[in-house]
C-alpha cells in the first residue's frame, strides 16, 4: 500500500512516497534553513508563502522520484497539528484538495507521532496490506520514546502502534530550542544544533559547568529554559570582565552546554528504562536525534544496563532513524504514521479516514 506524505508545518516543505509504513520510494524535502538564517529564526509569513511556492514541484518530484502517478496512491497523509497555523494549512488544503479531486482517502497525522515512526522507516517493520504478518526485524513492543526536537520533548510508552503514553515532557523550553538560543548567543549559525554539535567537536566539555535542571525529581519531565539563562549570565559576566569570546571560548562553552543537555536527556531517558523493565526496546526520534553524542551516550549507558541485566537474557535494543533526513522534519514519517494509523484494522477505507479539519487544534 502506497501513501503520499505531506509535511509544511514548519520550515521543511516535504513530499515522500512510502510504501507498507517503511519502504521509502521517495522522501523529497525542500528546507528553507537558508531563508530564515537571516533572520536567526523562522518567520511565519515568510514561511508559509515559501510554502506555497514549493508544495507543487516538491509533490511532483516526489512522485517522479517514485516514478509512480497520482493513479497509484492509496491515501494521502498530511501533518494536520502542531505547528506554525499558516505553514499547516498549505499542506492540508493540498491534501484535502488531491483528496477531493481523486477520490482518495486523507489521514491526518500528528507531527510527534510522525517523528515517533522515523524509526520505522528503511526497516522491515511494515505489514503486508491485508496479512497480520509483522517481519522480523519490525521494532518490538513496548517501546519508550524520546522525541527531542526544536519545538517538543517527550518520553512516550509505546504498547502498539499508535497507543503513546506520555510519561515525561519538557515543562518549558524543548532540547532543540535550547541549542538555537544558545547558538544565538554564541554567534554560531540557524539552525543551532548542527552549529553547536560541530563548534563542540573542538571544544572541552568539561570546560564548563552548566545546570542539569530537574534531575533530583522523580518525574521524567524536563527542563531547558534554565540553562539557556544560565549560558546567557555566563557570556554577559565574560563580557562585563573585559574577555572577548574567543573561537576555544565558544567551542568550549558549545561542547559544555552540549554535555550538560545530553546528560539531562540521557538521565530521564535511563531512569524511566528502569521504571518499566519490560521494555524491549529505546528509540530516539525527532531533529535533535541527528546529534552524534547523544546517540553515543544513550547507547553507552543502555549498553551497560544490557550488560549489568545480562543474567536475565532480556537485551534492550536501541534504534534511532537510519538516515539523517529522517530526524529533522519530513514527509516519510508522516507517510508512515499515516499508514500505521489507518491500516489499524487493515483495511484502509474512507470511513477510516477524515479530511482533516481547519479546526484542529494548532
Ligand atoms: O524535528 P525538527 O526538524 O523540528 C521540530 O519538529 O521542531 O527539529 C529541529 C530541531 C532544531 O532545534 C535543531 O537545532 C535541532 O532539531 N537539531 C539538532 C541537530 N540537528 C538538528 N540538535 C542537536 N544536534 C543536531 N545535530
Ligand atoms: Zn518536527
Amino acid at each position: 500500500m502506497k501513501i503520499l506524505g505531506i509535511e509544511t508545518s514548519c520550515d521543511e516543505t516535504s513530499c515522500a512516497v512510502v510504501e507498507n509504513g517503511t519502504r521509502v520510494l521517495s522522501n523529497v524535502i525542500f528546507s528553507q534553513i537558508k531563508l530564515h538564517a537571516k533572520t536567526g529564526g523562522v518567520v511565519p509569513e515568510v514561511a508559509a508563502r515559501e510554502h506555497v511556492v514549493k508544495i507543487i514541484p516538491v509533490l511532483k518530484s516526489a512522485l517522479d522520484k517514485a516514478k509512480l502517478s497520482m493513479d497509484e496512491i492509496y491515501a494521502i497523509a498530511v501533518t494536520a497539528r502542531p505547528g506554525l497555523l499558516s505553514s499547516l494549512l498549505i499542506g492540508t488544503t493540498t491534501a484535502n484538495t488531491l483528496g477531493l479531486f481523486l477520490g482518495k482517502p486523507v489521514i491526518p497525522v500528528q507531527h510527534i507521532d510522525g517523528h515517533v515512526y522515523s524509526n520505522w522507516l528503511d526497516g522491515d517493520g511494515g505489514r503486508d496490506a491485508g496479512t497480520e504478518v509483522i517481519q522480523k526485524n519490525a521494532p518490538k513492543f513496548p517501546i519508550l520514546v524520546l522525541t527531542v526536537s526544536g519545538g517538543h520533548n517527550e518520553i512516550f510508552l509505546m504498547r502498539d502502534h499508535m497507543k503513546f503514553e506520555l510519561i515525561g515532557e519538557t515543562v518549558d523550553d524543548a532540547a532543540g530550542e535550547a541549542f538555537d538560543k544558545v547558538a544565538r548567543l554564541l554567534g554560531l549559525p540557524y539552525p543551532g544544533g548542527p552549529s553547536i554539535m560541530k563548534a563542540a567537536e573542538n571544544g572541552d566539555k568539561n570546560a564548563f559547568k552548566f545546570p542539569r535542571a530537574m534531575m533530583k525529581d522523580k518525574t521524567f519531565n524536563f527542563s531547558f529554559s534554565g540553562i539557556k539563562t544560565s549560558v546567557l549570565y555566563f557570556m554577559e559576566k565574560e563580557k562585563r570582565a573585559g574577555r572577548k569570546p574567543t573561537k576555544k571560548f565558544v567551542n568550549d562553552v558549545a561542547a559544555s552546554f552540549q554535555e550538560a543537555v545530553i546528560d539531562a536527556l540521557a538521565t530521564k531517558l535511563i531512569m524511566a528504562v528502569k521504571k518499566y523493565p519490560n521494555i524491549k526496546e529505546v528509540h530516539l526520534a525527532g531533529g535533535v536525534s541527528a546529534n552524534i553524542k547523544l546517540r553515543e551516550e544513550i547507547a553507552r549507558r543502555l549498553k551497560s544496563l544490557n550488560d549489568s541485566n545480562s543474567a536475565n537474557g532480556a537485551k534492550i535494543t536501541f534504534r534511532y532513524p537510519q538516515k539523517f533526513e529522517y530526524c529533522t522534519d519530513n514527509a516519510a514519517m508522516i507517510a508512515s504514521a499515516g499508514y500505521f494509523k489507518s491500516s489499524l484494522d487493515l483495511t484502509l477505507s474512507r470511513a477510516a479516514c477524515e479530511y482533516v479539519e481547519a479546526s484542529a487544534e494548532f
